[in-house]
C-alpha cells in the first residue's frame, strides 16, 4: 500500500497556506465541507473563463466540449460508485437534494398510507424532515432504530421493526455527529427479506473508504460533491435502474422532455428526466476532476492514515480532564464529537478560532441525537487526509488554554 505524501498533499490546498487570526490554519471541520485542491479549483475556473456554454443544447465546439466534461463524469461517478449503467446516476443539489427527491419523486408516488418507512436515531435532519413531511401528506408511518450509549444502533431493535409494511429503509453509512458507521451492507440484505427498497446516505463516507453499491447492494445512495473535495451545489442519487423507472419527474422544465405540446408532454429518457434546467455545469465537471484527484490518493491509503489520525486524536484527547467523547462505536470515521466540563460548545469553538483551529459545535443537524445522550450539542473535529498531527497538537492546545481561561 501507498503511504501518503502528506506535505506534498497539503500543497494542493492553496487555502492551508493561510493563516487564520495569525495563526497556522487547522481545519478540523472536513464533515461540514471538505477542502478543495488546486485541481478542482481550476477546474470550475476554466470552464468559467474559457468554457462557458450550455449543455445538451449547443451545436458548436464551446457547448460540446462543456457537454461532454459534463458526461464524464457522470461516467467517472458511475465507476467510482461501481454502479452498473451511467443511467443510474442522477445530478443533484446534494445529499439533501437527492434524498428529497426520492421523498417527492419516488416515495410519494410508490408508497401508501399505513406503509413504513424506517430510519436510524442518528439521522441527519436531512434524512428525517424529508420523510416526516412525507408521512404527513400520504399517511405513511416513520420507524426509527434507537442507538445504544455508544452511539452504535440496537441491530435487534431493528430486526423487530422490520415486517411486511416495511416499504422503505432509509439510512446513513457514517454519522455525521457520531462518526459511527453503520453496518450498511448486513441491514440492507436483512430488509431485502422483506423485499424493503433501500437507500444509503454516504455524505459522509464518500471522502474516506470505498462506497460500492453492487457491494452493499443498496437500491439508492446519496453523497455531496462538497464532501468529496468538489464544490458546493452539486451531489449525486445513484438509483437502480428499476428503481429510478418507477420515479415521476416533480421537477418540469427544459431538458428533462421528450414532446412538449399543451395537449400534454412526454418525458425523456433517464437521467434527463429527472435533471431539469440547466444543472451545475462547472460543479459537475469539477466533482469529476475531485473524483480523480481521490482516486489517485487511493482509498487504501486515505483509509489507513485517517484511521492512525483517529487514534491519536482520540488518544490525546482523553487525556484531557473532563472531557467526555460523545460516541464510541467501535467502528468510526475520522469524526470525534465531544463535550468538555460544563464549557459551551460555542464558547471553546470561539476560543480554538483564536488559535487557528476550525471546528463545528452544535448539534450537527442532529437534534435527535442530542436529546438521546441528554446534551444541547458538542465541539466536534472531522478529519481528512489532508490534516497532520500538528493540527491534532494545535487543537489539544487550544483546548487546554480554553479550559484555564473559561474555567
Ligand atoms: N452535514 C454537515 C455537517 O455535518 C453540514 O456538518
Amino acid at each position: 500500500m501507498n503511504k501518503l505524501n502528506i506535505d506534498k498533499i497539503r500543497q494542493d490546498f492553496v487555502i492551508l497556506n493561510q493563516k487564520c487570526n495569525s495563526k497556522p490554519l487547522s481545519y478540523l471541520d472536513s464533515g461540514a465541507t471538505t477542502l478543495k485542491p488546486k485541481s478542482v479549483v481550476d477546474a470550475v475556473n476554466n470552464y468559467n473563463s474559457i468554457g462557458t456554454a450550455n449543455i445538451h443544447r449547443g451545436l458548436y465546439a464551446l457547448s460540446e466540449k462543456a457537454t461532454n466534461d459534463y458526461e464524464n463524469t457522470r461516467l467517472k461517478v458511475q465507476k467510482f460508485l461501481n454502479a452498473n449503467l451511467s443511467e443510474e446516476i442522477i445530478f443533484t443539489s446534494g445529499t439533501t437534494g437527492a434524498l428529497n427527491m426520492v421523498a417527492l419523486g419516488w416515495a410519494q408516488v410508490n408508497l401508501q398510507a399505513g406503509d413504513e418507512i424506517i430510519i436510524t436515531e442518528m439521522e441527519h435532519h436531512s434524512n428525517i424532515v424529508p420523510w416526516q413531511m412525507l408521512c404527513q401528506k400520504i399517511g405513511s408511518i416513520l420507524k426509527v432504530i434507537p442507538i445504544d450509549n455508544h452511539g452504535d444502533i440496537v441491530y435487534a431493535e431493528f430486526q423487530k421493526l422490520l415486517n411486511s409494511k416495511t416499504k422503505l429503509l432509509s439510512i446513513t453509512h457514517t454519522s455525521n455527529a457520531l462518526g459511527t458507521i453503520n453496518p450498511v451492507k448486513k441491514m440492507i440484505a436483512e430488509a431485502k427479506k422483506y423485499n424493503v427498497v433501500t437507500l444509503v446516505d454516504a455524505a459522509q463516507a464518500v471522502a474516506h473508504n470505498k462506497v460500492d453499491v453492487k457491494d452493499l447492494d443498496c437500491d439508492m445512495l446519496a453523497f455531496s460533491g462538497h464532501k468529496l473535495l468538489a464544490p458546493t451545489g452539486v451531489g449525486v442519487l445513484y438509483g437502480r435502474i428499476k428503481i429510478l423507472e418507477q420515479f415521476q419527474p416533480f421537477i418540469g422544465g427544459g431538458d428533462m422532455i421528450d414532446k412538449v405540446s399543451f395537449a400534454g408532454t412526454t418525458y425523456a429518457d433517464l437521467p434527463a428526466r429527472l435533471e431539469a434546467g440547466t444543472p451545475p455545469i462547472a460543479q459537475v465537471i469539477a466533482l469529476g476532476t475531485a473524483i480523480d484527484y481521490i482516486l489517485d490518493i487511493g482509498f487504501d491509503a486515505i483509509a489507513d492514515y485517517e484511521t492512525n489520525l483517529l487514534k491519536y486524536a482520540t488518544k490525546e484527547l482523553l487525556k484531557i480532564e473532563g472531557l467526555k467523547i460523545i460516541g464510541t462505536a467501535p467502528k468510526k470515521a475520522s469524526i470525534i464529537s465531544f463535550v468538555l466540563d460544563n464549557i459551551h460548545p460555542h464558547d471553546l469553538a470561539q476560543m480554538l478560532d483564536q488559535v487557528g483551529v476550525a471546528c463545528r459545535t452544535g448539534h450537527h443537524c442532529c437534534q435527535p441525537i442530542m436529546n438521546h445522550f441528554n446534551i444541547l450539542g458538542t465541539t466536534r473535529v472531522s478529519m481528512a487526509f489532508y490534516n497532520n498531527r500538528i493540527d491534532i497538537d494545535n487543537l489539544i492546545n487550544g483546548i487546554k488554554r480554553a479550559k484555564d481561561f473559561l474555567l
